[in-house]
């Protein structure tokens, strides 16, 4: 009864997220074995795996707004498994970036950072996600302090701007899709504002969000 009740409701969430995340990884792999990526296999690898990037980060970023609006709990147990898998795919982006389309010289990849401004801002979101994938855990809470580890995580926020920005740059002509998650992030940048706000003002400037217990225990990597 008593390991019932502790039991976590969904316990199939995780595992189901992290299975369906993973699968457009391997089904990337999968075809680039068997030639079945196209006629530029690289290009495309690199556009998939940085769509997964972002499609990861902005899921993780519409966990609060989730609660906020539908006052569903949920959304927040999966959010730092969410922002930890989109560090994954812009990992794997990058590397595809630097070690395949580039050929590891390290020189030509830093001429486009510096010459080519989609890739400079993508280059920014993806150093803006260092410190969040590196202060995840628990621990990690415990020794920054909750006030301070809140402060970093709030990175989250123009770590996505930026992404958002490098898919409008990277896009020359059709802008639909790029648009798209630029509407969603604005969407989800004003949930968390005005309920920011209306929390400030219920409890008179203060509102420590979703609280270090929340956060100590390791379902709230992204504030
Ligand atoms: C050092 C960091 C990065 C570099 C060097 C980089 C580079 C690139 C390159 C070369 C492309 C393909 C351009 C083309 O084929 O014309 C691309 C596309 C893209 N990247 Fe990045 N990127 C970086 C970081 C990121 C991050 C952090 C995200 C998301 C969180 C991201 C999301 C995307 C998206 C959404 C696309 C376009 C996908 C599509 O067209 O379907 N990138 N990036």
């Amino acid at each position: 009864m008593a390991s019932a009740r502790r039991r976590s409701p969904l316990p199939w969430l995780g595992p189901g997220i992290l299975v369906g995340a993973l699968a457009p990884a391997a089904a990337i792999l999968l075809r680039a074995r068997s030639g079945a990526l196209g006629a530029n296999p690289i290009a495309e690898a690199l556009n998939e795996l940085g769509l997964m990037a972002l499609v990861l980060l902005v899921a993780s970023l519409a966990c609060s707004p989730l609660r906020a609006l539908f006052g569903w709990t949920w959304p927040i147990r999966v959010r730092r498994l969410l922002g930890l898998l989109a560090f994954a795919y812009a990992t794997l982006h990058l590397a595809v970036y630097a070690g395949l389309d580039q050929g590891l010289d390290l020189g030509a990849v830093l001429a486009d950072v510096t010459r080519r401004r989609f890739i400079f801002v993508g280059f920014t979101a993806f150093v803006l996600m260092i410190p969040l994938a590196l202060t995840s855990t628990a621990a990690a809470v415990r020794r920054m302090g909750y006030v301070k580890w809140k402060r970093v995580h709030a990175l989250v926020y123009p770590a996505a701007v930026c992404a958002v920005v490098h898919f409008v740059w990277r896009v020359k002509k059709d802008l639909r899709e790029p648009l798209v998650y630029a509407s969603i992030l604005a969407a989800l940048l004003l949930v968390r504002v005005v309920s920011v706000a209306l929390r400030r003002a219920r409890t008179g400037g203060g509102g420590a969000g979703s609280g270090p217990v929340a956060a100590a225990s390791g379902s709230n990597a992204q504030a």
